[in-house]
């Protein structure tokens, strides 16, 4: 079989992993047979420089055209970049939003798994790792705060910011269900995560979530303020399956799942709608700081890869190749910096994948 993938490689150490990705997803097609045909395109800052702004209608309709989109990362520098002189919508972010907005990727699935392997990088005292975890942050990505209305204004020489955090049952089911269907694939236990003892929103959030609890019965779920939350990441990661949640509260609690898994460069993420279609990224930004330096950690965006194929292109056995042949290389003790400890050997962005791809 043949697909067609659009890539869009960005910003950042974006280009760096996404080659290491198409390096390992096509040593995946020659052995489980079926290639994959890149179309490359721009968003954020490459695409501002190139453009003028961070994503054009055409970008838009040759992903929609494509089976999936393969992504690295967007944004630069805040403080020296050229792109954040301009206005809010023009910044590499915005194409980000509009791109997750126009693609209808409500769902966001960001899995947080420790490696036995990395254990050592996991910055938990062993009492807490046990046995390591393994949980899944389903995040509501069209929605909520960042893209409500918004403004800033001057009332009588004081400046005035608003942002609207809004949600419609129909916005919150959508996203409940692919919760509840995840959960029933994994140890059947949904965590909805909200601030229902302030908000509205998380108030209504609640009562839709346990409407779609009573289709399935067989999957456990309990409620959770995301302050408290956030300190059961770390306290007691194990209790964990799946993590429902709206935009905002997932954003910030999946950086912080990711840094207890050992490093942001492990954790990989599928935006999805409600058919095959899904962009594909890593869950970390785009790290101008060690850009093109061969230093940066490519296994997220690898296992972004992964799941592609796993969910839009239905290749669970070449899905399971690529994440059996990151687990061997850990296991083999190669390590990026990101995720060294004593002992390892210490590898670059470039031999990283290489070594990823000779083991598939
Ligand atoms: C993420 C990122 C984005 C977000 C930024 C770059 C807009 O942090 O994908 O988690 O906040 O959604
Ligand atoms: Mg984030």
């Amino acid at each position: 079989m043949n697909y067609k993938i659009a890539v869009i490689p960005g910003d950042g150490i974006g280009p760096e992993i996404v080659a290491e990705a198409q390096k390992v997803l096509d040593a995946a097609g020659r052995k489980y047979g079926f290639s994959l045909e890149y179309q490359e395109l721009l968003m954020g800052g490459a695409s501002i420089d190139v453009n003028g702004v961070p994503l054009t209608e055409e970008t838009i309709q040759a992903a929609k055209d494509s089976d999936a989109v393969l992504m690295g990362s967007i944004g630069g520098d805040a403080k020296t970049s050229p792109w954040y002189q301009l206005a809010p919508e023009l910044r590499p972010e915005a194409g980000l939003l509009k791109i997750r907005k126009e693609l209808n990727l409500f769902a966001n699935v960001r899995p947080a798994y420790l490696y036995e392997e990395l254990k050592a990088a996991c910055p938990l005292r062993d009492e807490i790792i046990g046995d390591g975890f393994d949980m899944v942050i389903m995040r509501e990505l069209t929605g909520g705060l960042y893209f409500g209305q918004r403004h800033t204004t001057e009332e009588n020489g004081v400046r005035k910011a608003v942002d609207t955090l809004s949600y419609d049952e129909k916005e919150i089911r959508r996203i409940a269900i692919k919760g509840f269907e995840i959960a029933r694939k994994r140890r059947k236990k949904v965590t909805s995560v909200d601030k229902a003892n302030v908000l509205d929103s998380s108030r209504l959030w609640r009562n839709v979530v346990e409407e779609v609890a009573k289709e399935y019965p067989d999957v456990t779920l309990e409620h959770m303020l995301v302050d408290n939350c956030a300190m059961q990441l770390v306290r007691d990661p194990k209790q964990f399956d799946v993590i429902l949640t709206e935009n905002m509260f997932g954003d910030i609690l999946s950086d912080e799942a990711s840094m207890v898994t050992g490093s942001i460069g492990m954790l990989s993420s599928a935006s999805l709608n409600e058919t095959k279609f899904g962009l594909y990224e890593p869950s970390h930004g785009s790290a101008p700081d060690i850009a093109g330096k061969n230093i940066a950690n490519p296994i997220a965006t690898v296992l972004s890869a992964a799941m592609m194929l796993r969910y839009s292109l239905d290749l669970d056995d070449a899905a399971a190749g690529i994440e059996a042949a990151v687990k061997q290389v850990l296991a083999d003790g190669y390590r990026t910096g990101d995720i060294f400890s004593e002992g390892c050997k210490k590898v670059g962005t470039v031999e990283m994948g290489d070594l990823i791809a000779a083991r598939i």
